[in-house]
C-alpha cells in the first residue's frame, strides 16, 4: 500500500487522486439563477443525498482557480437566491449536459448553450432541465466554508433541502409494497470516475441483508 499524507501532497495531485479514488460519484447538474443574472447550469460531482427526512443533499463547490480563487457562478447564484435545481442526467443527454462544465462567464446561459430545454420549476425560480428524468428543486439550508492550510477559503459545502421532486413516469417502478422508485435500467444514470471520465451503470446485482445473526433471508 502507498501511504499518502494529504498535508504533504500538492493540491493538483490530491485532486487527481480523489477524483479517481472515491468513485463512482453521482453528478448534480445544478441549474440556478442570480438575482440579476440569467440561467446557469453546471455539473458538480462532490455531491450526494445525505438523508431523506427531510430530503437533504450536499454539494461541494470549490473556489475557481481560473478566476483567482473566486466563487463559481453556481455558488454566487445560490447564495443570492437561496435556491437551485439538481438535475439527474442520463446517458441520453450526458454529452449535451457535459458542455455546461466550461468556465463560461457569469450570465452565459449554459442550458441554452448545451441545447437543453428549460422547464419552469414549481417552487424555485431556476428552471429544471426538461431532458432530465429526475429533477430536485432545492432550498439552501446552510453553508460550511472550508479553508486550505494557509487559511484561505478553498471551497464551500452547500447544504440544501429538496422541496419538490420531478420524476419522469417512464423511468419509474414500484417496490413489492407499492412504493414509487426509479428503475436504474430505465434511468440509465451516469457517474463521474476520474478526470473527465464518466461511467454507465449497466451490470446490476442484488445482495441480501444480514439479520442480527448474520443470516440472509431475502435478496431485497
Ligand atoms: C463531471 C464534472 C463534475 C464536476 N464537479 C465539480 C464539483 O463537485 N465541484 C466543483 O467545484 N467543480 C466541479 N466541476 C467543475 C465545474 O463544473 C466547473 O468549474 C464549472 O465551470 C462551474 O460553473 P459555474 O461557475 O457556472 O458554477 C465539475 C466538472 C465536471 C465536468
Amino acid at each position: 500500500m502507498i501511504a499518502l499524507d494529504p498535508a504533504k501532497v500538492d493540491k493538483p495531485s490530491m485532486y487527481a487522486f480523489f477524483m479517481s479514488a472515491v468513485v463512482p460519484r453521482p453528478v448534480a447538474f445544478v441549474s440556478s439563477v442570480g438575482s440579476t443574472t440569467g440561467v446557469n447550469l453546471s455539473p458538480y460531482s462532490y455531491f450526494n443525498i445525505m438523508g431523506h427526512n427531510p430530503p437533504t443533499l450536499t454539494i461541494g463547490m470549490c473556489r475557481s482557480t481560473s478566476r483567482g480563487g473566486g466563487k463559481k457562478d453556481s455558488q454566487l447564484n445560490i447564495e443570492e437566491t437561496g435556491e437551485f435545481v439538481v438535475n439527474i442526467i442520463s446517458e441520453w443527454c450526458i454529452e449535451a449536459a457535459h458542455h455546461s462544465c466550461g468556465e463560461f462567464d457569469r450570465g452565459v446561459n449554459e442550458m441554452e448553450l448545451a441545447g437543453l430545454t428549460p422547464v419552469d420549476s414549481t417552487i424555485v425560480r431556476a428552471p429544471r432541465v426538461g431532458e432530465a428524468a429526475v429533477a430536485l428543486e432545492c432550498k439552501l439550508r446552510g453553508t460550511h466554508d472550508v479553508d486550505d492550510s494557509s487559511g484561505k477559503p478553498s471551497g464551500t459545502i452547500m447544504i440544501a433541502e429538496v422541496v419538490m421532486i420531478h420524476v419522469a413516469e417512464a423511468v419509474t417502478g414500484r417496490t413489492p409494497t407499492g412504493k414509487l422508485i426509479v428503475d436504474p435500467v430505465l434511468l440509465a444514470p451516469v457517474s463521474r470516475l476520474g478526470g473527465l471520465t464518466y461511467g454507465k451503470t449497466l451490470e446490476l446485482y442484488d445482495l441480501g441483508k444480514p439479520d442480527k445473526n448474520g443470516v440472509y433471508k431475502s435478496k431485497k
